[in-house]
């Protein structure tokens, strides 16, 4: 009988998604038997991190009380009450709606689709979680990158976001603090980007799923705290800040006026609706999540200060490579001051050392420069051991 292959739709062409993508050749390598260290991708319960006992038995607990049927589909009510308590300690004013999701991502994927048509643009950030422009282009609109300023700590650079919005502009991405940078943002920076928003009636994405992960001492600033007219959607959820990833659970917190958001929370919960709820049981950890002890996140802080400082330290101390320090969350993007592009450079990285690290080009980034992301997750005599595997392979790389 004749083959008839089953085409995928035009929609998926445009779709990578680096932090993954280089695990098939790094699982090829391993197959051939070499000491594999996986430094791509950001979860923490891979290496010494543990969700808190607490949260775990919250979940336990209202398994065994038979909340195992579909949510609500916005969520919880009591999850959502957490949510909005700890929206108001962030200062945000002017909530106007909150929603459970399934991780953060679908929070992104249905506020995006009740937002965008065909030909519509999204100002994103770059280098940024790719993500974002997988389900931009998903919705057959247009992700247009504005860069952040490596020579400026990786702030966005305002003048370069103002010249690209146009006509078909509808939201900015705002990833703060930044994944794959670190960088935090200033509330100068933040304010202006919320005026240019007001200007030409963007919706803002301001995503703080690391908001507790900050490594300087310092809270973010909430950009969302910044002004009650912003039509802003906050994004969260226990991935990051309260080390369970594989819970799938995040939220999005809408502010600003009610009548310029209205219609568009409409075409928000009729997506939330139709796709019934988010995980009901494992909902029930977001209020102990948000309101119990704060031990283990001091603690994580801690050692991500650590394993932060090693990383910079490091990496600058390498020939051909020079380190933003990151504020937040746990990546850094160092630069590659080479020739070859920086995919080139990772998979002849992975091949011959066993390091597992994501190109540059995976987050997007100034044309003509080459960076890399490394997770720095792993615990120290293991970070100090792939370090000196990088710049042993990068002299060798340079000499060439
Ligand atoms: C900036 C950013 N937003 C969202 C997500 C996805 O989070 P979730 O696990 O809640 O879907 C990630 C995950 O790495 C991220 O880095």
């Amino acid at each position: 009988m004749k083959i008839t292959k089953i085409a995928p739709s035009h929609r998926t062409e445009k779709i990578t998604y680096a932090v993954r993508d280089v695990v098939i050749l790094a699982q090829q390598v391993a197959r051939q038997g070499k000491e594999m260290t996986w430094l791509n991708i950001g979860d923490p319960n891979i290496f010494d991190f543990k969700t808190s006992p607490e949260i775990i038995e919250a979940v336990h607990r209202a398994m065994l009380d038979n909340y195992n049927g579909y949510a609500p589909s916005s969520g919880v009510e009591e999850a959502r009450r957490a949510i909005r308590e700890e929206a108001e300690r962030k200062r945000i004013k002017s909530i106007q709606d909150i929603f459970i999701t399934t991780g953060a991502s679908e929070a992104i994927d249905i506020c995006m689709t009740a937002l965008l048509n065909r030909g519509d643009n999204v100002l994103v950030p770059t280098p940024g979680y790719p993500l974002y422009g997988a389900i931009i282009n998903k919705l057959t609109a247009e992700p247009r990158p504005y860069y952040l300023d490596e020579e400026n700590g990786w702030q966005p650079d305002v003048g370069d976001i103002a010249s690209r919005i146009d006509e078909k502009t509808r939201a900015i991405v705002v990833i703060n603090p930044n994944n794959p940078t670190g960088s935090i943002h200033s509330r100068e920076i933040l304010a202006s980007i919320i005026d240019l928003a007001r200007e030409h009636n963007l919706v803002i994405f301001s995503d703080e799923i690391y908001d507790n992960l900050t490594l300087n001492g310092e809270k973010i600033v909430s950009m969302a705290s910044l002004s009650e007219e912003a039509a802003v959607i906050t994004l969260g959820g226990l991935s990051k800040n309260y080390l369970a990833p594989g819970f799938r659970i995040g939220w999005g917190v809408v502010s600003g006026r009610e009548e310029v958001l209205g219609d568009y929370l409409n075409g928000v919960n009729k997506l939330l609706r139709a796709r019934l709820s988010a995980s009901h049981p494992v909902q029930w950890a977001i209020k102990t999540a948000l309101q119990g002890e704060k031990s283990l996140l001091i603690e994580t802080r801690e050692k991500l200060i650590r394993r932060r400082d090693i990383t910079v330290r490091m990496l600058n101390a390498i020939p051909g490579i020079s380190c933003v320090k990151p504020q937040g969350a746990f990546y850094a993007f160092p630069r590659l001051h080479i020739k070859n592009p920086d995919s080139v450079f990772v998979s002849e990285l992975i091949k011959e050392t066993g390091v597992v690290v994501v190109p540059g080009s995976g987050f997007g980034q100034r044309p003509g420069t080459r960076h890399f992301r490394v997770v720095f997750l792993a615990p120290e005599p293991v970070l100090v051991k792939a370090y000196e595997k990088i710049g042993n392979f990068l002299k060798a790389y340079i000499d060439r």
